[in-house]
């Protein structure tokens, strides 16, 4: 085959890339990010605008990243400049290759969190009963010291360039193809824990209850971040993954199809955290430690609990990953078509220079006093870099897809790419209002009133 996407490698199957695709999108932003997001912003009223900008602004981008990619054939900074014929457009795609890094450098991180943990559950220290006290400090000593914290880090990058180098299809569709339903599957068990615990419905009180006068800019921002982040918009990320997508795909049905799952696990994953932390007392705006400390108190109250232990961080492991492909593969994919760099030797590079710029972050989480507090009760570097990549670089990205096809590329064009697999957006004019007037509208909305009131971390 002689097709540019054949040539660049392409998915196999369609649920190859449905999996794929969720495959990125599921991943520490559910199980990690969200819980915790969800927890320093109050709850209820946070997780229904989230829920809200997944529908509404979410799914609305996805399609349209996706739909750029196919056209496209070509990673995001190329896909701007081609279907604009302009190079100032390529712009946001580069804007999406620094994102990619950026967020990268922090997951990286709390991946190798993962990993600790997953190494924690083998050799048997979540056997017997953890009290939430000593879960907590269990975990500042993981994480708060230097030499675990930044050789996790390294580890987890290194199995990450490991499988990107493999390219697409064999690596990324593999892996996700038997993993993901696992892991859904797993998370049922542990909600179906969770859930009946003493006090359990406290927690799921706070999760669903919505209090709108805890809404602030901040806690908006942070639930428009929180769904570009989930779904993996904003970056590019499904721009490159559209371009490996061949043409009988029907992308309204892939983009659906993630979009729920996603959802779904995030909830889930507060679910599972929330009763929890209600019944062991613990404090729900505790930071970026949540579910690591949390999880632990309930391992040893189900039966078989240690098997859970390692099955639920080898599979939190391997959905991190499957997540960090995609970041890594925006990057490489950017090198190797706009400057020609050989793929094998593009991956190590660009891990290594993630590798150091996530040292920063491993640091900041007590290893170093300075860059552990930089943010006051805001948290520290890994928590800046976290609300700058995962919050105001994706939306100001998402601002600029959403620009792109609404103005510039053209609604109809796109909507002719979305149609040429034969089958029909279900609504196809709602969708370019959204692209066009709704979607940017808010987005501005949610950018400008941060700016206005000053209210940034
Ligand atoms: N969506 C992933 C998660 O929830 C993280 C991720 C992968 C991502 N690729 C991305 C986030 C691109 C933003 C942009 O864990």
């Amino acid at each position: 085959m002689t097709t540019p996407t054949a040539s660049r490698g392409a998915f196999a199957s369609r649920l190859g890339f449905i999996l794929a695709a969720a495959g990125s999108a599921i991943g520490l932003g559910n199980i990690w990010r969200f819980p915790y997001t969800a927890g320093a912003n109050g709850g209820g009223a946070f997780v229904l605008v989230y829920v809200l900008f997944v529908l509404g602004i979410g799914v609305p981008v996805l399609l349209a990243e996706l739909a750029m990619g196919r056209a496209a054939q070509r990673n995001p900074v190329g896909a701007f400049r081609i279907l604009s014929g302009s190079r100032s457009w390529s712009l946001v795609g580069g804007l999406g290759v620094v994102t990619g890094f950026g967020i990268l450098a922090f997951y990286s991180v709390v991946a190798g969190w993962t990993l600790g943990y997953l190494w924690k559950a083998l050799t048997g220290d979540f056997e017997r009963r953890i009290t939430a006290d000593e879960s907590s400090r269990i975990f500042s000593e993981l994480i708060g010291t230097a030499g675990p914290a930044i050789g996790l880090t390294a580890l987890f990058l290194i199995v990450t360039v490991l499988v990107v180098r493999g390219g697409v299809q064999a690596g990324i569709e593999r892996a996700s193809k038997i993993l993901m339903p696992m892991f859904f599957l797993l998370l049922l068990v542990l909600a179906a824990r969770s859930l009946t615990l003493s006090g359990a419905d406290e927690g799921v009180a706070f999760l669903l209850q919505a209090d709108f006068g805890k809404l602030t800019p901040r806690v908006i921002l942070g639930a428009l971040g929180q769904a570009l982040f989930s779904l993996s918009l904003g970056m590019g990320a499904m721009i490159t993954y559209g371009s490996y997508l061949g043409k009988s795909e029907n992308l309204a049905f892939a983009g659906a199809t993630v979009a729920v799952f996603d959802t779904a696990i995030a909830l889930l994953s507060g679910l599972i955290v929330f009763p929890a932390l209600f019944s062991s007392g613990l404090d729900p705006a505790a930071g970026p430690g949540l579910v690591f400390v949390v999880l632990p108190t309930i391992f040893d109250a189900m039966p078989a609990g240690s098997f859970f232990a390692v099955a639920f961080y080898a599979l939190l492991a391997i959905a991190a990953l499957t997540s960090a492909m995609s970041l890594l593969e925006v990057v490489v994919a950017y090198f190797v078509d706009e400057w020609g760099w050989a793929r094998r030797w593009a991956v190590w590079a660009i891990g290594a220079v993630t590798f150091v710029l996530a040292i920063p972050s491993a640091l900041s989480t007590g290893a170093s006093p300075f860059l552990s507090t930089m943010l006051g009760d805001r948290g520290g570097f890994l928590d800046l870099q976290n609300i700058l990549f995962g919050n105001f670089a994706l939306s100001i990205g998402a601002l600029f897809t959403l620009l792109f096809v609404g103005w510039r590329w053209s609604v109809a064009r796109a909507l002719e790419e979305m149609h040429a697999s034969g089958d029909r957006l279900p609504a196809p004019r709602l969708w370019g209002v959204l692209v066009r007037y709704v979607c940017p509208v808010a987005v501005l909305l949610v950018l400008g009133f941060m700016l206005v009131t000053g209210e940034f971390f």
